[in-house]
């Protein structure tokens, strides 16, 4: 799969994700389907935007014991998604079970996605809550390492940080990166953002996007423009 972007389908109904999607006419964009929609909705919601053509980033950041992890990796590969994803702090061989859950009979699986350190904890929290004494970019790449060793196809990161896990674990390791907002955009509530043409720039293999396209006046254009600036 080449650069895309992927629409997070941040909506708390059925019924407004589709109002939402039937928008767009021509080309079927990328969604991400996220705990919000998929626990207000349930599997049928992945099954109903596949069947409408669409390709699925299902992000329900798994975090269990290997065991658990890996039958519900196979749920969801039935599922037929095409990105998925789990916490790296589950551990090395939690992940090395969520890739033996997920590969289907004939070999083939969705990509699997790690989330390194949430954007949300920083520093502090990290030392504080978790424990964990090193520095934050440290321990982002440690933990990018250990998924590319359990066979991950790339972590989900901010923009920022795509050069150096490039870097880490080579240029085929995926960078799935949310935080965009176009230049003449309202920031919200996210702290480091980029461009789509700077996180073109940097890297980032995949865009995850929301607001900036979802609230947007006109959400095919935004959508268009986006593409537009990342993909070219
Ligand atoms: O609306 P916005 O473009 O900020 O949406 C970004 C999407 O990416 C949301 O679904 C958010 O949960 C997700 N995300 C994020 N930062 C992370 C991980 C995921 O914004 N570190």
């Amino acid at each position: 799969m080449g650069k895309d972007v992927i629409i997070a389908c941040d909506f708390d109904s059925a019924e407004k994700t589709f109002a939402f999607l039937d928008k767009f006419t021509g080309r079927k964009p990328f969604v991400k389907i996220g705990m919000e929609l998929y626990y207000a909705e349930g599997p049928s919601i992945v099954r109903e935007i596949k069947k409408r053509g669409h390709k699925i980033f299902l992000d329900l950041k798994l975090h269990d014991i290997p065991n658990t992890v890996k039958k519900s990796m196979a749920v969801l590969s039935r599922l037929d998604v095409d990105m998925t994803n789990l916490h790296a702090a589950g551990t090395v061989r939690m992940m090395e079970a969520a890739i033996e859950g997920l590969t289907r009979p004939d070999g083939t699986r969705p990509l699997l996605i790690a989330v390194t350190q949430l954007t949300s904890t920083d520093q502090e929290s990290m030392e504080k809550d978790l424990h964990i004494e090193k520095p934050i970019a440290d321990v982002v790449m440690h933990y990018a390492n250990n998924a590319k060793i359990a066979g991950l196809d790339g972590v989900v990161c901010s923009p920022l940080e795509a050069g150096k896990v490039h870097e880490t674990c080579g240029e085929k390791f995926l960078t799935v990166t949310p935080g965009v907002r176009f230049a003449d955009g309202d920031i919200g509530d996210q702290k480091r953002v980029m461009t789509p043409a700077e996180a073109k720039k940097i890297g980032s293999d995949y865009i995850v996007v929301g607001r900036p396209i979802t609230a947007a006046e006109d959400p095919v254009a935004a959508y268009e423009r986006c593409v537009a600036e990342f993909v070219g």
